[in-house]
């Protein structure tokens, strides 16, 4: 059975460009950016043109480019390096309710040492406004970090004039961008960002690497001590094949930016309107201002959507219940608690999200077999409601 996958945001696999550039860099060009012989000059020759390039990709400049493990090291890099160095001015901070564990956790672990958290209170579909913002921020308000494309519902937020509200005031705003860089236009210096986190695997590059924009220099506290590389910031030998291929996917997606947006814009909206004709399926998110492949769904009466996502895997279909992260627990997912949807349904999210390599062929399939499998799941679960495990189930409230 041939799989077709449509878990996007949870990963990509590494494109054919992007993998042929990084090869070399296993063997023959396999040197240490920090030795002085040949092959170490080589390498370091390459991971500065990477820094070039991938400045240029972003709109920034080469020095404010920094090479982390990937999207969690790059929130925390950036937000635990400003909580420590403007402790004196002030302890408190702004985030939404919406944002990733990376920025969640890191936040609510800030709070156990004594910082203070304002967690914005999104719309229904999961908007937060400028002047929401504004409303926040206080004399003793030292960062801002609100990301830029939400990874369950696929709602874009508006940067631009988030980080001018924060300009405004003189806070320093961080976004975490790794839903959107690849996706949408990211263009830092036009956004007025001071701090923007991505990660390569979300755009056809490989795992674990990514980087940090830094518009101000010296605003970024290493995390760990050693070598000293990435001007201090971030000790340890740096990954050069991860960092070649990163550029390269980067550089291929805006590349095919406008031609990949239009394409899976169509894709998104057929499937949407297909699957939100099944009664009691409704779309999440904003419906404009929204990720062009990202398709999310509540799907009521499924008890809980692992049992959908598990009856289209049996199909060949791989999509999620909601972020990556949850994908294995039962959990009701945070973002859509914060949308205003209650435990249950919170537990019935579905999320499909596409690529340019995802036919029309394939996305028929895919609208035929969740009608299908939705049907299947309702009739399991109301079957189930007479037994022992309903009853328990309802004891439980669940
Ligand atoms: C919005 C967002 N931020 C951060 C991350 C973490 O990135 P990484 O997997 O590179 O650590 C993810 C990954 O799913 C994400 O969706």
């Amino acid at each position: 059975m041939p799989v077709i996958y449509m878990d996007h945001s949870a990963t990509t696999p590494v494109s054919e460009r992007a993998l042929a550039a990084m090869l070399p860099y296993f063997r023959e060009e396999f040197g240490n950016p920090s030795a002085v012989y040949g092959y170490g000059q080589t390498a370091k020759n390459t991971l500065e043109k990477c820094r070039e390039r991938m400045a240029k990709a972003l709109g920034a400049f080469r020095s404010e480019i920094y090479f982390t493990s990937g999207g969690t090291e790059s929130d925390n890099l950036v937000i635990r390096s400003i909580a420590a160095m403007k402790r004196d001015k002030g302890r408190h901070m702004i985030t939404t309710m919406i944002e990733h564990n990376a920025v969640r956790r890191t936040f609510e672990a800030l709070e156990k040492e004594g910082y203070s958290v304002t967690y914005l209170q999104p719309d229904p579909m999961g908007r937060i406004t400028p002047e929401q913002l504004a409303q926040a921020i206080r004399e003793d308000t030292i960062l801002i970090s609100i990301m830029m494309a939400n990874n369950v519902v696929g709602t874009v937020l508006p940067i631009k004039e988030l980080a001018m509200t924060a300009r405004k005031r003189h806070v320093l705003f961080h976004t975490d961008a790794v839903q959107a860089v690849g996706h949408i236009p990211v263009n830092v210096h036009e956004l007025g960002v001071d701090f923007l986190s991505l990660s390569a695997h979300k755009f056809h590059g490989p795992k674990g690497v990514g980087a940090v924009y830094c518009r101000i220099p010296n605003r970024l506290l290493p995390m760990q001590t050693g070598g000293g590389q990435e001007k201090e910031v971030r000790s340890g030998t740096e990954n050069i094949p991860g960092i070649v291929g990163m550029t390269e996917a980067l550089e291929e997606a805006v590349e095919n930016l406008e031609g990949s947006s239009v394409y899976l814009t169509g894709l998104r909206d057929h499937i949407t309107r297909e699957l939100c004709a099944v009664p009691g399926v409704h779309r999440t998110g904003d419906p404009v201002n929204r990720l062009p492949g990202f398709c999310s769904f509540i799907v009521e009466n499924i008890h809980h959507s692992v049992f959908l996502v598990n009856a289209l895997n049996e199909r060949g279909i791989c999509v999620s219940s909601g972020s990556a992260c949850s994908a294995s627990s039962r959990e009701a997912s945070h973002v859509l608690l914060a949308l205003g949807y209650d435990q249950e349904m919170s537990g019935e999210a579905l999320r499909i999200t596409l690529d340019t390599e995802n036919t029309r062929e394939e996305a028929e399939y895919l609208i035929s077999s969740v009608k299908e499998c939705i049907a299947l799941v309702r009739a399991r679960e109301k079957k189930k409601e007479g037994t022992l495990e309903g009853s328990v189930r309802k004891a439980a409230g669940r």
